[in-house]
């Protein structure tokens, strides 16, 4: 990476040779990521993975018990509060937990599909749209009325699916 970064610097004299040499150097980068490769913000590829992971299986805890409150006959709305507080809190910055090399390509065990680099954009739109909706339904949450909060919650629950179906792995 840095070799390539310095090669880009050097003068436009030094011409297309070089600039070839690097693209070499780049696919090569890929093809031999591993566990232990360190990524621009200072985690290695693993740590990255396993952070995303780790905040996403908060995410579905705190939306699975929801959906089981919503579901029960007198839902207990302090449970569905705090759930509804913890979605986006887990999901602050999710945008930037998806940086390049954290595919499968990797190596490393994740359900993140190679599309989400080919359409970064739109992810990061899918990304917004959950965090506006989970922010929504927390307030709602916050303010008591189940039948609004369910609605809240069948919205959010539709950004999640429309990420999932193109940019996650099916299990
Ligand atoms: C913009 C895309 C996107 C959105 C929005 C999104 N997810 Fe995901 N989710 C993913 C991807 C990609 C993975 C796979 C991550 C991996 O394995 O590295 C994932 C994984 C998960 C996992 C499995 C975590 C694990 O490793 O065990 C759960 C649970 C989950 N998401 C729940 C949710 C819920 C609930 C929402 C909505 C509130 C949501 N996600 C919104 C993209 C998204």
């Amino acid at each position: 990476m840095n070799r390539c970064k310095l090669q880009f610097m050097l003068p436009v004299l030094a011409g297309f040779a070089l600039l070839s040499a690097c693209e070499q150097t780049a696919e090569t980068d890929v093809v031999s990521e591993t566990a232990s490769v360190e990524l621009p913000n200072g985690m290695t590829v693993k740590e990255q993975i396993e952070v995303r992971q780790g905040h996403l299986k908060k995410i579905g805890k705190a939306f699975k018990a929801i959906s089981d409150q919503l579901k029960a006959g007198s839902p207990d709305l302090a449970q569905i509060q705090t759930a509804a507080a913890t979605v986006p809190t887990e999901a602050m910055g999710m945008a930037d937990w998806f940086p390049e090399g954290t595919g499968p390509a990797s190596g490393i065990k994740t359900a993140a599909l190679p599309i989400i680099w080919e359409d970064k954009t739109d992810f990061n739109d899918k990304v917004g749209a959950m965090q506006d909706a989970a922010a929504k339904l927390d307030s709602i949450a916050q303010a008591g009325d189940v039948a609004a909060i369910g609605a809240a919650f069948k919205t959010t629950g539709g950004t999640c699916k429309a990420c999932h179906d193109k940019y996650r792995k099916d299990d």
